[in-house]
């Protein structure tokens, strides 16, 4: 699972004041049906882009189509049933299909650019593996740790070790949901930030998802908890600091993967947004601003200089779009999607102080 950079001077900034963390969705149908339009549109400009380029699309950037597609099927269900947005409900089903097909296409791809990657992570393609949440809690602040570390410890490599020892995918891997001493010690060590922090999270939902139980799983739900109550508290210095390019494919990974946890207080509208308005209109991918102005030429400048640091499998095209980032765009974005289909009013919110296993 590939990432980017650390934005470690996310953690040197003081968090913002609170605000209020529910998002003001709209109650009534015609305000919903609103909002979905937006996501639709922007989800089919996605779609176009990564079907273009679908040969140099990596295979983290097909994940994200995954996770997209599965939003889309319950999205479609759910609205299949009202008139008002049975036809959203169809365009849904549309853009659900072509996914579809681009994944199963993108496979001959795959398989010439990096064919171990692929054996390792296919299970992350297939239909079915990710499951999404269906009880939603919010963040307790209270979990926020008190420092974050500063060094960048954390290692693409080690973090794909582990992933791969979860998935039970490896050459001399044993079976899934039996990683090594070392493996548990580094995907629960505190005081992560970025990617770090992220990919310790994804290694329990994708436990969770697999239905582990034992050894370091056996404190899943802890861990899920206090991981995005942490990816909460770097999203909103994220906010704090304008988005600066390099800390949003971040921001939209920590949506992406706390959302999938059940965490509602990460769909907030303003975050929509903001990410929407991230989105080459042209050419329907996520990446680097357009240079418009001294501030954003400036931070990047600071980004190419991270780039540097780039991990072997991220795809970064000539024009500024990225593979990571419209991935992570596009599955956050099927998230928005999913919460205004399933969980309207807030008057349905629930606190619940543990969530129930995601329906297999
Ligand atoms: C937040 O977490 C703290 C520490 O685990 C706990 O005491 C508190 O009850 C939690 N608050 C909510 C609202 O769950």
């Amino acid at each position: 699972m590939a990432s980017l950079w650390l934005p470690f001077f996310l953690v040197l900034i003081a968090p913002p004041p609170m605000r209020p963390s529910s998002l003001p969705w709209q109650d009534t149908t015609e305000g919903k049906a609103t909002i979905a339009g937006q996501i639709l549109s922007a989800l089919e400009r996605a779609a176009f882009f990564l079907e273009e380029r679908l040969p140099e699309i990596n295979l983290d950037g097909m994940v994200g189509a995954r996770v997209l597609e599965e939003h889309l099927r319950s999205v479609q269900e759910e609205w299949a049933q009202d008139t008002l947005l049975q036809p959203l409900g169809m365009r849904v089903g549309t853009l659900a299909a072509k996914l579809e097909a681009l994944i199963q296409q993108s496979l001959f791809y795959l398989r010439q650019s990096d064919p171990e990657y692929l054996r390792e992570f296919q299970p992350t393609l297939q239909p079915g593996f990710w499951k999404l949440p269906h009880a939603w809690s919010l963040t307790n602040a209270s979990l926020v740790y008190p420092t974050f570390e500063a060094q960048d410890s954390f290692s693409e490599e080690s973090s794909d070790t582990c992933l791969v020892q979860l998935l039970g995918t490896g050459t001399h891997s044993s079976q899934p949901c039996e990683p090594s001493d070392a493996c548990a010690s580094l995907m629960t060590k505190p005081g992560c930030s970025g990617y770090c922090l992220s990919h310790q999270l994804l290694f329990f939902l994708w436990a969770r998802m697999k239905g582990c139980t034992k050894g370091p799983f056996r404190q899943s739900q802890h861990h899920i908890r206090v991981f995005c109550a942490n990816m909460m508290d770097l999203n909103r210095r994220a906010e704090a600091i304008g988005y600066v390019y390099p800390t949003r494919d971040i921001f939209m990974e920590n949506i992406m993967f706390c959302g999938m946890g059940g965490f509602s207080d990460f769909y907030k509208l303003r975050w929509l947004e903001a990410i929407l308005s991230w989105q080459k209109k042209q050419k329907g991918c996520f990446g680097e601003p357009d240079a418009e102005d001294e501030e954003s030429s400036k931070a990047i400048q600071y980004q190419r200089h991270l780039l540097r640091r780039v991990k072997r499998r991220e795809k970064q095209f000539t024009d500024g779009c990225s593979s990571h980032n419209t991935a992570t765009a596009v599955a956050a974005l099927g998230g928005f999607l999913y919460i205004l289909a399933e969980y309207p009013p807030a008057s349905r919110q629930q606190h619940p102080s543990t969530l129930p296993p995601p329906r297999r």
